[in-house]
């Protein structure tokens, strides 16, 4: 079985110079579910970008063993759903159901398929009752979920995100954690939030300037102070750990 996602000897320099991202070498299994963590600028959400072939660098990005090329891109997405940085660049039809619906409608589903897979998803996210509403009359956190629910909706094997946790309050970061933690894809999840990375991720990539810098057991790299405090993050709170059993 090829791995979810392959990446080889990828770099990345957006338009203006600024190198993103350089060498970068991931291999990651499915049902891994991975922290990609890492100061301001450390190149994450490019990272995720590139895995969705948003971006398009030198080197090898491989998702389910497709390479990512024009030809690919299509079936690709269907197989990783990327949960972009900022929720409204994920929310643009006139209802948060159209917004649901966009993905499976895109697919191909049937019209009554598309209905439950939106019904799945908006109550997985706690947003049942919101599906008429405009999604910018939504709350930032309720945009948070919405957008994760426009990603659920097209059953992806591998969701990526960027930065979920922000914009919500303790409660509902809580719940997110729960929903993440019951979910079998493969999931990567870029976050600065170190409590929020050891409550669900097994593994941990940090990167800092483009490269990564260590990758391996989520629990021993967050716990080193020193990596952390050399590359600008902290270590999570003991007691945060104890959200991973709730799952
Ligand atoms: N559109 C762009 N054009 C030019 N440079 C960019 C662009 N987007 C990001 N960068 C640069 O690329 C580098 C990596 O940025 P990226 O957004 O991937 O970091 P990040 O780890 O996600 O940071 P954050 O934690 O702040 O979200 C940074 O130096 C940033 O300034
Ligand atoms: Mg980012």
């Amino acid at each position: 079985m090829p791995k979810a996602i392959e990446i080889e000897n990828f770099s990345y320099k957006y338009p203006d110079g600024t190198v993103a991202l350089s060498d970068i070498a991931l291999s990651v299994e499915h049902g891994q579910r991975l922290a990609l963590i890492g100061p301001n600028g450390a190149g994450k959400s490019t990272l995720l970008l590139a895995m969705a072939g948003f971006v398009k660098g030198t080197g090898k990005v491989l998702i389910n063993g497709l390479q990512i090329n024009r030809k690919n891109l299509k079936k690709i997405r269907t197989s990783l759903g990327s949960c972009l940085e900022n929720p409204d660049d994920q929310l643009f039809m006139p209802t948060l159901f159209d917004d649901v619906a966009f993905g499976p409608l895109n697919m191909g589903l049937e019209p009554e398929q598309v209905r439950i897979r939106v019904a799945d998803a908006l109550q997985t996210v706690g947003l049942a009752e919101m599906a008429d509403k405009a999604p910018h009359h939504l709350s930032a956190g309720q945009k948070r979920a919405a957008a994760i629910a426009t990603i659920l909706s097209m059953a992806p094997q591998i969701i990526t995100l960027d930065e979920p946790d922000g914009s919500l309050d303790p409660k509902n970061r809580n719940n997110l954690i729960k929903l993440l933690a019951s979910l079998h894809q493969t999931l990567v999840i870029a976050t600065s939030n170190m409590n929020f990375a050891a409550a669900l991720a097994d593994r941990a990539v940090l990167l800092d300037k483009g490269r990564i810098i260590a990758d391996g057991d989520a629990k021993k790299i967050m716990s080193d102070s020193k990596l952390m405090t050399e590359h600008g993050l902290e270590t999570p709170n003991k007691e945060m750990s104890f959200l991973r059993n709730l799952s």
